[in-house]
């Protein structure tokens, strides 16, 4: 993804495991897709474990990004195990929601892909403690502990569920290695996104806010620090003294108009 790995001082180390957090529509799957992608191009083998939206739907995603999941299929490059289109039959779908069966999966989609570097991702893993969030901790850990051995960076989606978290403490966040937070505001109306890298061990990561766009076409790019700078928002003294200036000559000019205060200010 464009800009990010200047976040993260050039990119996630080999093996790491990586949560990726965030509310809905923030953005990571389609995060979780660039990941996939960069693997493809560099030459890795990938396993993408979809729970939220079906192979199809991660594929159709892709290819508005320009980014050809179906081919890389096809190549035998990418594996894309269903988790939501349950029961269909076909050999890369789960049966059940069942952490058992998506380790026993994955490492078979690994075995198939062949030997070497490899990416995982896993979207989302929340599916797999819906129903038994104080798991969430025990089944991170042990699908970390399991994939460490098989040479897999891996991207592990959460939804951020506060009362999840209030009720259970930290589950993926402390066994992760690397935390990758999303977020969306309102602003003026408009909804924006922005990322933040929370937690990148043996990394200096940037500790800044970032705004992100998703684009069509191309995908999701880091615009700007989210950090807000007077200078971006505020014009140059002497273009404001000339502009108050000239709205003083013009109450003057017209006599049944007050002159207001405060119109010209910035809400900073
Ligand atoms: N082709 C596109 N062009 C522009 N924006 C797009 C395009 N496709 C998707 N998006 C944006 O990406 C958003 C979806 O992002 P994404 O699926 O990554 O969210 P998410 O964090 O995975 O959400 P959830 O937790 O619900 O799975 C859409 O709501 C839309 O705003
Ligand atoms: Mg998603």
């Amino acid at each position: 993804m464009k800009g990010f790995d200047k976040l993260i001082a050039g990119g996630v180390p080999r093996g790491f495991f990586v949560a990726v957090v965030g509310e809905p529509g923030t953005g990571k799957t389609v995060f979780s897709i660039h990941f996939a992608w960069q693997g493809v191009l560099e030459g890795d083998k990938v396993v993408y474990v979809t729970t939220e939206e079906s192979r199809e739907s991660i594929i159709r995603q892709a290819a508005m990004f320009q980014m050809d999941f179906a081919g890389a299929v096809d190549r035998g490059k990418m594996i894309i195990i269903d988790a939501l289109m349950r029961g269909r039959g076909d050999e890369w779908s789960l049966q059940e929601l069942d952490i058992d069966e998506l380790v026993q999966k994955v490492l078979e989609a690994k075995k198939r892909l062949g030997y070497g570097r490899a990416r995982l991702i896993i979207d989302s893993m929340s599916a797999f403690w819906l129903d038994k969030p104080a798991m969430a901790r025990k089944y991170s850990y042990m699908v970390k502990r399991i994939l460490y051995k098989w040479d897999f960076t891996v991207y592990m989606v959460s939804q951020y569920a506060i009362t999840t978290t209030q009720a259970f403490g930290w589950g993926v966040e402390h066994v992760a290695d690397g935390i990758v937070r999303f977020r969306r505001y309102i602003r003026r109306g408009e909804l924006k996104r922005y990322v933040l890298v929370e937690k990148m061990r043996q990394t200096p990561h940037s500790l800044v806010m970032h705004e992100i766009d998703i684009r069509d076409g191309e995908g999701m790019v880091v615009v700007r620090p989210a950090r807000a700078r007077r200078e971006d928002t505020v014009l140059p003294r002497e273009v404001t003294r000339r502009i108050i200036k000239g709205r003083i000559q013009e109450e003057l000019a017209s006599p049944e108009s007050e002159l207001e205060s405060g119109d010209i200010g910035d809400d900073f």
